[in-house]
């Protein structure tokens, strides 16, 4: 059976601000990932300190914070088989100064951290993120029609 999973994707203040909301979201349908949830959200203090609480005691978390209230997100939940890695990949590292070219942050990030995107690390982080930014009824589910051209019939199940 496929690792079918979800994961979270947060497009962040500086691609808002860049008007890069679009091309990202295109990036990721377009490999064949089904969006079903998605909103627009500004992130608080409580909020951040619990999603970057592994970065509490870093030196960039102060301002890694106060970037992230800048603007508001887009907040999204990307559906597919093995979706957490996929996506990851799609993102490039960290750093888009060491993000190889065809990544998001690759082709339009020169930061660490102003770096487009976060993504979902582990099943488990994406589990603990899909409860931190979205209530049951943001998350849509439902048939994509592309679904049997996306994948082949033994990964369908
Ligand atoms: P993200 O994938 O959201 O996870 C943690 C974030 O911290 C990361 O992307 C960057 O935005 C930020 N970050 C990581 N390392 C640094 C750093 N050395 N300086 C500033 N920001 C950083």
């Amino acid at each position: 059976m496929a690792n079918h999973e979800r994961t979270v994707v947060l497009i962040k203040p500086d691609a808002l601000q860049r008007a890069l909301v679009g091309e990202i979201i295109k990036r990721f349908e377009q490999k064949g990932l089904k969006i079903v949830a998605l909103k627009l959200m500004r992130l608080g203090d409580a909020i951040l300190n619990e999603h970057y609480g592994h970065h509490k005691e870093k030196p960039f978390f102060p301002k890694l914070k106060a970037f992230m209230m800048q603007a508001p997100v887009v907040a999204m939940i990307l559906e597919g088989i093995d979706a957490i890695t996929v996506v990851r990949s799609i993102a490039g590292k960290t750093s888009g100064r060491e993000a190889d070219m065809g990544t998001i942050r690759g082709d339009f990030s020169m930061s660490t951290q102003a770096n487009i995107v976060h993504s979902s690390d582990s099943k488990e982080t994406a589990e603990a993120e899909i409860k931190r930014f979205f209530k049951e009824e943001d998350i849509l589910d439902y048939t994509h029609g592309n679904y049997n051209f996306v994948y082949g019939e033994e990964e369908r199940g």
